[in-house]
Order: C-alpha cells, then sequence, then structure tokens
C-alpha cells in the first residue's frame, strides 16, 4: 500500500471518500499491460467505485458535499479518498448502499449499455452471453430477464445453476457446443451475442447470429494463457473475428465495445445508464452476486484469486475497514 499526500480537487473535480471499490479481471488485464492504451505504471487500479462527495472544487454544479456517488473511472478506484472529475460522479438513489453499487458501476453498466444501446435487444429476442456465471455474464442475464429477452448462457457444469436461476438457459461450455444448439432451436439463430473469451471464438460466436443481429466482442481472456499475453490469438480476435467480418455484406454486424466505447457518439450514455443501472439496483431489480468485501490491504490476494479463477461474484474492497 503507498500513502501520498492529497491535493486540493481543481476546477470541475471532487474528493470522494471511497467506501466500496470493485476488483476485476480488467484490473489484472491493465497490470498485465494487455489492454491497448492502458497506463503505464506505477498506477492505481480499480475501475468501479462508490462513496460520499467530501470536497467540491471550483466551478462545480449540481453535487453538494455528503453526496453519495458511484463511478466508473479510468483508474485509481482501490482508494480511500480520491479526486474524480464531477461529471464522472454519478449520484446513488438511498437504496443504492455503497457495496452494491461499486458492484454495479462495471459489470451492470457494460451489460447495460451493450444489451440496450449497442444491440438494441428487445422483449421476445433471444441472445448469447458466453461467461454466464461470471460478474458481467450475471449481469446480461439479470437485465435481459427483466427486459423479456430470452438468454442462452454458457458456462461450466458446476455453475449451472446459477444460470437458471437468473432466467437463463445453460450451456456447458467444456461439454457441449454452443454452435449446434443454437441451430437446433427454432428459427436457428440469436439476435446478438456477446464474447469476451476472443480469438477464433468471435467467429463462432457470429456464426450463430441472425440477419439484423450483432457480435459484440468486449474481452478476449482466450489471449491470456498461464497469466501471459498470447498476441497472435488477440490478433486473430481483432482482425479476424471483429475487423474482417465488417466487410462481409452479410446483413450481421460485428463490434468491439468498451465502457468508453459511447463516450464520443452518446456524451449523455455514461450518467444516464449508470443512473438508470443505480436505479434498478435501489428498486431491487437488479442484484449483483457479491463474493464478499475485502480490506485495501488484500488487494493483491483478491486478484490472485480472481486470475485462479476462484472466485464467483464480485469481490469490492472497503477501504473503511483498512488497517
Ligand atoms: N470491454 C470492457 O469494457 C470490459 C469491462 C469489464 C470486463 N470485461 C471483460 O469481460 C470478461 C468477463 O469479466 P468478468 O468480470 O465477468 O469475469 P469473471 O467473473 O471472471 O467471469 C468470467 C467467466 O468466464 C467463464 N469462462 C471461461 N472460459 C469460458 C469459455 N470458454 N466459454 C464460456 N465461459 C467461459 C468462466 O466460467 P466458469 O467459472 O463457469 O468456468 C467465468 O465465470 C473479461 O474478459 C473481462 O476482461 C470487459
Amino acid at each position: 500500500m503507498r500513502t501520498s499526500e492529497l491535493a486540493e480537487p481543481g476546477s470541475g473535480e471532487a474528493v470522494v471518500k471511497v467506501d466500496a471499490a470493485g476488483v476485476s479481471f480488467g484490473d489484472i488485464l491493465l497490470r498485465l499491460g494487455v489492454i491497448p492504451g492502458g497506463p503505464t505504471p506505477p498506477f492505481t487500479p480499480g475501475f468501479d467505485i462508490a462513496g460520499v462527495v467530501e470536497k467540491v472544487g471550483p466551478g462545480v454544479t449540481g453535487l453538494e458535499v455528503g453526496q453519495p456517488v458511484a463511478a466508473l473511472l479510468r483508474t485509481g478506484g482501490y482508494s480511500d479518498r480520491l479526486i474524480a472529475p464531477a461529471e464522472r460522479l454519478v449520484p446513488r438513489p438511498s437504496g443504492a448502499d455503497a457495496v452494491e453499487s461499486a458492484a454495479v458501476a462495471l459489470n451492470y453498466f457494460i451489460a447495460y449499455q451493450m444489451l440496450h444501446r449497442v444491440a438494441e435487444a428487445k422483449p421476445g429476442h433471444r441472445i448469447l452471453v458466453h461467461g454466464a456465471s461470471g460478474g458481467v455474464g450475471v449481469a446480461f442475464l439479470q437485465l435481459a430477464q427483466l427486459a423479456g429477452i430470452e438468454t442462452y448462457g454458457s458456462a461450466s457444469a458446476e455453475k449451472r445453476d446459477l444460470v437458471t436461476k437468473f432466467g437463463g438457459h445453460p450451456i456447458d461450455y467444456r461439454k457441449d457446443d454452443f454452435v449446434k444448439i443454437i441451430r437446433s432451436l427454432p428459427g436457428g439463430t440469436v439476435h446478438a451475442a456477446f464474447d469476451a473469451i476472443g480469438g477464433s471464438h468471435f467467429n463462432r460466436s457470429s456464426s450463430v447470429v441472425g440477419r439484423g443481429g450483432i457480435m459484440v466482442a468486449y474481452g478476449q481472456s482466450a489471449a491470456l494463457v498461464d497469466g501471459k499475453p498470447n498476441k497472435a490469438v488477440g490478433a486473430r480476435g481483432f482482425l479476424g473475428g471483429v475487423a474482417l467480418p465488417k466487410l462481409i455484406p452479410n446483413g450481421k454486424r460485428t463490434t468491439f465495445y468498451n465502457a468508453w466505447a459511447l463516450e464520443k457518439s452518446h456524451p449523455s450514455a455514461y450518467r444516464e445508464d449508470l443512473a438508470e443501472v443505480l436505479k434498478l439496483l435501489a428498486e431491487g431489480k437488479i442484484s449483483p452476486l457479491i463474493a464478499k468485501t475485502a480490506a485495501l490491504e488484500e488487494a493483491a490476494d483478491v486478484q490472485r484469486q480472481l486470475e485462479q479463477g476462484a472466485v464467483t461474484g464480485k469481490v469490492v474492497l472497503t477501504p473503511g475497514d483498512s488497517k
């Protein structure tokens, strides 16, 4: 752990006392330097936070000291206090507690954007979600169920109950061929496939998307082999799985989404969508799976557990519990 003096908030900035900070697989990918354009070490990881505004800088409007907020940041979450642009801080409605808000600020936010903004999935549509038992996967399941969308979710056999619990049809990715299963369904296709496995998996996901549908790639876990980035798998995924299929006039779309993908085309989407997710949380319509909370000092151990696939659900750091 590192301690440093907190500066005064600048124009348009605010100081947040962090009550909860999510740990995610992306933190590990950033640390390993796998994500293009990521920060250079040393940096403080942590995308998703919830806390309370402690101080506001000049020019900040609509944000009071004491306001509970949540945010999705590029880095810096693993802190007890941080300075963030006020425009990133979204008010938490009462009923959205800090730990659960941090647990939805990345996973549910991105699942919401991919489902509703990118894929424009509608009631009655059928979708395919890989890694459906994971943090983002469960978010997809809950949000799709809420919107009347039918979900097929690939997960390991041990976690099939988690998929059915949230209304999905489980597919055992070790034993079953998802392409065969989807093709055997009435209509034989899905409106959208969400894939963070990557490599040649993107093409298999695209193959079950129907005309007018979309394959949304949002990660490449296959490009990380034994903790080391495999550039060939990554390039195969980006070029062969996302870029080249765009040139084929088959009525389907492919795209690579990340949490910042809509910032230019829809500048208001971040605040609107995070506010909507926090509202669903406060109303009890979504409920993130929390594996455990941990002190800031435990962050490295938690990342190791995540890397080994030993965690089901979100781990949230609670800086207030740190020594
Ligand atoms: N683009 C973005 O902005 C963004 C943001 C956040 C996350 N992500 C990416 O999203 C992915 C998921 O993140 P997460 O936090 O949900 O991770 P997670 O909680 O660790 O879940 C990953 C899941 O993937 C499953 N899995 C592994 N291999 C699989 C395969 N071949 N087929 C189907 N499922 C498989 C695992 O299932 P079992 O345990 O059942 O084996 C695990 O539950 C990561 O690649 C992450 O980098 C991207």
